[in-house]
This record gives structure tokens, sequence and C-alpha cells, in this order.
């Protein structure tokens, strides 16, 4: 078999010190994995004026998956850099699945009182090409008292679609009950397509609950209700925000993993942690890097080691349960290297899955 071809963009802050810990991870798990650094990100654009090389989309397209870290620092405003790096390259290969599962792991305190593991295990099909991050609009009478800004939200049948059919298919493996999540009552053009094309997916499911949720009443439901939840389906904007959410109840941001998929596979998938390059804490090795580790299994689970990506997962369990060491965003006082090695260990430890 050939070796798995990795592009990591560590990128800025944090990213730069969570990566290398799940790179650790993922080496103990297949030492096959060939990684290749990219030093893509807001430092390159400080020296060179872009995020990335002009032949970036085309470097990448050469490999099986990419890992990223973070995009986004103080210095380049934050429309700059993610429209120079991270929106791209989820737009062009089509990645139009962002998967966020969010689970409270054992050991870890729920900000829900009375709320356990149990109670917390969902999964989030984001859709992740279009919506209201199409990145359609403009800005006209720029600096003049009449100025105006406009945003346009594109939702297209076909994205929509794909993405509901990957929900339901998900839901199918899982628990059989898929909320999508609109706000189709005062919108009422695009998230009303956006019900329609749910309802007719739907048919094709028939063993799937599934039931309409306006993304108000999803925010309180996660938090009064979070048992009730297993796939969430919603648009980039709306998934966007409620997995954040997710984070605060999965114990902390930190922890929380993403994948963006090409489920077709015709272009590489990326796999990055839903926190973002945090300047507040970058440098000081205090970081999470749970949540890259985290996104790692689900790379893993891509390229097709379902077993690698269980024994990421299950280390991740008992580094939570052992809590002994874990940085300080969950309660700890163990610095980023110290938690990639436990980690290491335990992967290595736990070589039976589930
Ligand atoms: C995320 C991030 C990004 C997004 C930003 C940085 C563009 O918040 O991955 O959730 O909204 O997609
Ligand atoms: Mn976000």
């Amino acid at each position: 078999m050939v070796a798995k071809r990795v592009a990591v963009i560590a990128g800025d802050g944090v990213g730069k010190e969570v990566i290398p810990e799940g790179i650790r991870v993922l080496s103990a798990i297949d030492p096959t994995l060939d990684f290749s650094e990219l030093d893509w990100g807001s430092d390159r654009y400080e020296r060179t004026g872009a995020m990335m090389p002009p032949d970036a989309l085309a470097t990448l397209a050469e490999f099986d998956a990419i890992y990223l870290g973070a995009i986004g620092w103080p210095t380049v405003p934050d429309h700059v850099s993610l429209w120079g790096c991270l929106l791209p390259i989820r737009k062009t290969f089509e990645q139009y699945v962002n998967l966020r599962p969010i689970r409270l792991p054992p050991g870890i305190p729920s900000p829900l009182a009375g709320r356990g593991p149990h109670d917390i295990d969902m999964i989030f099909v984001r859709e992740n090409t279009e919506g209201e991050y199409s990145g359609t609009g403009g800005r006209v009478h720029v600096g003049h008292p009449q100025e105006v800004a406009v945003e346009v939200p594109v939702f297209t049948r076909m994205a929509i679609e794909r993405a509901a059919r990957y929900a339901f298919g998900l839901a199918e493996r899982r628990r059989r009950r898929l909320v999508s999540v609109t706000k189709s009552n005062a919108s009422r053009y695009a998230y009303v397509l956006w019900d329609e094309v749910v309802e007719e997916v739907a048919r094709d499911f028939s063993g799937v609950e599934m039931q309409r949720v306006h993304v108000d009443a999803m925010a309180a439901r996660m938090v009064l209700r979070p048992d009730s939840i297993d796939v969430v389906v919603a648009s980039n904007l709306f998934g966007d925000i409620l997995t954040d959410l997710g984070g605060a109840l999965q114990g902390s941001l930190g922890l929380c993993a993403s994948a963006n998929l090409n489920p077709e596979r015709r272009h590489p998938s990326m796999f990055e942690p839903v926190h973002g390059s945090a300047p507040d804490i970058a440098g000081q090795g205090k970081a999470n890097p749970l949540g890259a580790i985290w996104s790692a299994a689900l790379m893993v689970r891509h390229l097709g080691d379902e077993q690698g990506a269980q024994r990421i997962e299950q280390a991740i369990d008992r580094i939570c349960e052992e809590g002994s060491v874990l940085t300080a965003d969950l309660g700890g006082a163990a610095s980023t290297r110290e938690v990639g090695d436990r980690m290491v260990e335990l992967v290595r430890q736990t070589t039976v899955p589930r």
C-alpha cells in the first residue's frame, strides 16, 4: 500500500503548538503516514503579502489529507487571513460536510448541572461551502456617509441535499434521530428551500426520525435537553455558532474536533480543531492539544483506519478519566507537550478496539 500523504498547515498561534502533538499521536498509530509541513499563515502574510503561495491549492490537491491548526492573528484582519487560506480550501475541495462530534468524555465535569457523558453525545453536520458564508456581496460608497454593505447568503438545492444526505446516513448508523436547524419562520426563502430539500431527502431514510427546529430554540434545547439530540444538520452559520456552544457543553472548546470532508474523496479532506489561534495563550505551551488530536482521529477514520481512530478516541477518554494530565482549560496544570506525551503512551497501550 502506498503511504498516505498528509499536508500539515499548523498556521497561527496555538496551531503551531497543538499540531506537533497530533502528529506524534498519528505517527504512533500509523508510522507510514508521510507529513509535509507547509509554512502558510499570517507570518507568511507579513513576509510576502499572501497567506499561501499562488499555487497552494494545486499543491494541496496532491495530498490524501490536510491537517490544519488555526488561521488568524491580530496583525492580519481576520477576513483577509480566512479568505486567504481556510475558506478557499474548504470551498475548492468541496469539503461540504463540516463534521463536528460533541461528546462529553468521562471525568470531565459538564457545565450543565446533573449532566454526564450519557447525556451529551451528538454530532453536527455543518454545511461548509455556502450559505451565510458564501462570500457574495460587496461595499459601495466606501468611506461616505451613505456607505452600504451587502452580504448575500446563497443556498443551492445541491449543497443542501448533499449535506442532508450525509447527515441522514450518519443518523442511520447512530441513534436514528436527526434535527435540521434553520430559521425558516423569519427568513422566508433560503431556509424554506432548506426545509423542503431536507423533507425530500427524508423520504429516502424512513428509519430516521427527523425534526425541524429553529436555531433559537435549538440553542436552548442544547442546554436544557442535550440528551434528546443525536445528529444535527445545519447551515454554515448556524452550525458554526451551535458547535461553539457544543464545545462548551463538552467541557472545553479545546476538546472540540472537526473534519472538513469531501465524502466522495475526489479531493483531500481537511482536519482541524474547532478552537482558533488563541493569541492570549499562544507561545506559552498551555494550549489543549486534545481537539487537534481528536481531529487526527477523524482523519485516520476518513483514511480508512477505523481501529486507529477508535484507539485515539479511547485514549482521549482515558486521559480525561485519569484527570491528572490535562491542560488548564480542563482544570489541570499540564502543558501541551505533557498531554501529548501521555496521549502517545495511551494510544500505544490501547490496541484493542472497543
Ligand atoms: C470555525 C471557525 C471558522 C468558521 C472561521 C475562523 C472562519 O470559526 O471553523 O468554526 O466559521 O468556519
Ligand atoms: Mn467557529
